[in-house]
């Protein structure tokens, strides 16, 4: 493999990742003061115990999901098992985080008397967190388990980042219908007169929005892959040769 293709251009991709990084802290930031400034703020107990579900779930399943896929897009010159770790350390934290949101708002519920799971947004929200937690643990064992073969994991791989992608759009989808929900509960008188609540609210659905647009748009880009490395594409040629009976200097 020649340098050049090592350090194939990435075009306007620096610029994409630097907009959707703009667009996910001031998603998170638009969460933060909507629950704090006109929802009463966080606590893990009591009604503000609802506050701390979109905060996680934004800061979870969106901002960290996203970013986690966009890792092998920006750390392309990184070794793979670098990358790979770098990876893997976002979706625990995602894990963590959006776990916490859940129980968060399971647990208000509970204590507020309040049924669970009835609503359209705790259908598509628990639906998308179940497959997002299978996302995970089928990750973890094809590519962190040592010991599985490497066919499986190149078979595998497709299917893993087109769920990544999809599961970020549910989430995003979530995240809509949940503002949209929570809106509705806590203005509905206000919400049709544009209050400031409303505006900033939708604006959190614009922001992430436009925060996976950008993401999947980089993912989608063929031409901005991570090339593999000289070692790496030595490595599969002599996996090829040993598996299919190939000769290395075959084209
Ligand atoms: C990926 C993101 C999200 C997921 C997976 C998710 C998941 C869930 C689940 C499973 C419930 C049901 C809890 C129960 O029945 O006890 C719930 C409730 C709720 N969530 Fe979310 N949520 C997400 C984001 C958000 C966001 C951003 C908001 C915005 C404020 C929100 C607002 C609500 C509201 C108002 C409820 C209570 C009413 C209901 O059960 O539908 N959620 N969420």
């Amino acid at each position: 493999m020649d340098e050049s293709s090592n350090h194939q251009s990435t075009g306007s991709m620096p610029y994409l990742i630097g907009i959707s990084q703009i667009l996910g802290v001031a998603a998170l930031a638009v969460t933060g003061t909507w629950m704090s400034h006109y929802r009463g703020g966080f606590s893990w107990s009591g009604p503000l115990q609802f506050n701390v579900h979109p905060l996680c779930m934004v800061l979870g399943m969106v901002f960290l999901c996203g970013d986690s896929l966009l890792v092998y897009r920006v750390f392309r010159h990184e070794t793979k098992r670098a990358t790979k770790i770098l990876h893997g350390v976002l979706h625990i934290m995602a894990l963590i985080i959006s776990l916490i949101g859940i129980i968060a708002v399971f647990q208000f519920h509970k204590s507020s008397s309040i049924p669970d799971m009835y609503s359209l947004h705790s259908w598509v929200g628990i639906t998308t967190f179940t497959l997002y937690l299978l996302q995970w643990i089928l990750g973890f064992i094809m590519f962190f388990v040592p010991g599985v073969g490497f066919a499986y994991r190149t078979k595998f791989k497709p299917l893993h980042s087109f769920f990544g992608a999809s599961l970020l759009v549910a989430a995003i989808a979530s995240c809509l219908l949940g503002i949209t929900e929570k809106l509705l509960f806590s203005i509905p008188k206000d919400y049709s007169k544009m209050v400031p609540e409303g505006i900033l609210a939708n604006s959190l659905g614009l922001l992430l929005v436009a925060f996976g647009a950008v993401v999947v748009y980089v993912l989608t880009r063929e031409e901005w892959r991570r090339p593999p490395l000289p070692e790496e594409q030595a490595l599969s040629i002599d996996f090829k040769t040993l598996t299919e009976g190939e000769s290395p200097t075959e084209p």
